[in-house]
C-alpha cells in the first residue's frame, strides 16, 4: 500500500469527541502568541504598574482660563424681606411684565413650560403648574436661588442682574400661575435675607475682560507711544541668533515692546522677567513657550532686551 501523507491520519477530529485533551495540540501554538502578547504588554507597562504612577494627561499646549464677562457695578439697595415677600396686586402686575419679556419664551404664556424658545432644551423648561421634578423647588425662597444661580447645566441661566424687589415680583406672578405651592417659613425667609444679604444690599464692582483691560492699558499708556515704536523697531531689525530667539517667544512685536516699555520689575533679573511675563501670559504678545526656556536661552534673551531698553532710555534722555 502506498503511503501517501493525508491530513486526515495527521488530525482526526472525530478523536477529539472522544480524548478532548487532544485538542491542545492544535490550540497551543495560539495559545503561546496569546500568553506572549499578554506577556509584552505587562512588561512594557511594569513601570507604571510598580511605580503606581499614572500615565501623564496633556493638557493643551496653551490653555487659559476663558475670559470672564464685562459686568457693569451697581448698588442693590436693602430691601425689607417680611415686607415683599407677601404679594400684592401691584407687585404681581409687574410680575408679569417682567415675565413675558424674560421667561415665557421658554416657560410658555402660562408657565406650562412650552415656550418655543424651549421646545429643543433639554432637560425641558419646568412646568410651572406641575410639583414634581423640581431641582431646587417652588417656595419663595428656592425660586430666588435658581434666579439668583440659574441651574447648571441646562438652558435656566441666573437672572441675578435683575432687581431684588424684581425678582420677588417675577416669583409672586409665577406663584399666581400655580394651582398650589409650597409656602415659606419665617425661618425660610430669614435665611434667605441673610444668604443673599437682601436687607443689607450689596454693592457689586465692575468688572471688565482682560482683552478690555489690556486695550485700556495701550490707551493709557499712549504717551510712551515713541519709545513702544522705537522698541517695536530694536526687535523687528536684530538678525542672526537672538532673532530666531525671539521669534520663538514673540507673538506680536508690539504688545511684547509694550509690555517691556510698561513693565516695572522685569528689568531686575530673569525671574522677575518670568514673573512678569507670568502674570499676563498670552496677552503681553509673549508665547507662552517663553515660560519654558532653558536657562541659557532666557540669560541671552533677558540681557538682549535689557540693552535695548537701556539704548532708548539713553536716547529719549539726549
Ligand atoms: C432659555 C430658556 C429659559 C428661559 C428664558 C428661562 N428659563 Fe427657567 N428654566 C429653563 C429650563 C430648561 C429649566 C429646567 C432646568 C432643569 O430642570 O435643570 C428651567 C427651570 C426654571 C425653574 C425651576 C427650577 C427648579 O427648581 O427646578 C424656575 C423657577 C425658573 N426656570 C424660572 C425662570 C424665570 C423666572 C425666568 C425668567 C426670568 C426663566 N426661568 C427663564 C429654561 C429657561
Amino acid at each position: 500500500m502506498e503511503n501517501k501523507f493525508r491530513p486526515e491520519d495527521e488530525i482526526d477530529y472525530k478523536d477529539f469527541l472522544k480524548n478532548p485533551l487532544r485538542l491542545f495540540a492544535v490550540v497551543y501554538p495560539y495559545l503561546i502568541m496569546l500568553i506572549i502578547v499578554v506577556g509584552m504588554y505587562w512588561v512594557f507597562n511594569l513601570d507604571h504598574a510598580i511605580l503606581n504612577t499614572q500615565q501623564k494627561q496633556l493638557l493643551a499646549r496653551d490653555t487659559v482660563a476663558p475670559e470672564i464677562p464685562m459686568q457693569k457695578g451697581a448698588m442693590m439697595e436693602g430691601v425689607n424681606v417680611k415686607e415683599i415677600s407677601v404679594p400684592n396686586a401691584e407687585m404681581i402686575a409687574k410680575g408679569a411684565e417682567l415675565y413675558k419679556a424674560n421667561c415665557s419664551s421658554c416657560h410658555g404664556n402660562e408657565g406650562k413650560g412650552d415656550g418655543i424658545a424651549g421646545s429643543g432644551l433639554n432637560p425641558k423648561p419646568r412646568n410651572f403648574t406641575e410639583l414634581d421634578g423640581w431641582k431646587n423647588g417652588a417656595k419663595l425662597s428656592e425660586m430666588w436661588k435658581t434666579l439668583e444661580e440659574g441651574i447648571p447645566g441646562s438652558g435656566m441661566v441666573a437672572y441675578n442682574y435683575l432687581n431684588v424687589v424684581d425678582r420677588f415680583a417675577l416669583i409672586h406672578y409665577m406663584h399666581s400661575l400655580m394651582p398650589d405651592f409650597p409656602k415659606d417659613s419665617d425661618s425660610d425667609l430669614e435665611t434667605l435675607d441673610l444668604t443673599y444679604s437682601l436687607s443689607e444690599g450689596k454693592v457689586t464692582s465692575n468688572q471688565i475682560s482682560v482683552s478690555m483691560a489690556m486695550n485700556k492699558m495701550t490707551e493709557e499708556y499712549s504717551n510712551n507711544k515713541t519709545k513702544i515704536e522705537q522698541f517695536t523697531k530694536e526687535l523687528n531689525t536684530v538678525e542672526g541668533d537672538i532673532a530666531v530667539l525671539l521669534d520663538k517667544v514673540i507673538s506680536n512685536t508690539d504688545k511684547a515692546s509694550i509690555t517691556l516699555v510698561n513693565g516695572k520689575n522685569w528689568q531686575s533679573g530673569t525671574n522677575a522677567f518670568i514673573n512678569e511675563i507670568a502674570s499676563t501670559i498670552n496677552n503681553n504678545g509673549f508665547k507662552a513657550i517663553t515660560l519654558r526656556l532653558t536657562k541659557d536661552e532666557l540669560t541671552t534673551l533677558h540681557s538682549f532686551l535689557l540693552n535695548a531698553h537701556n539704548r532708548l532710555n539713553l536716547q529719549s534722555q539726549s
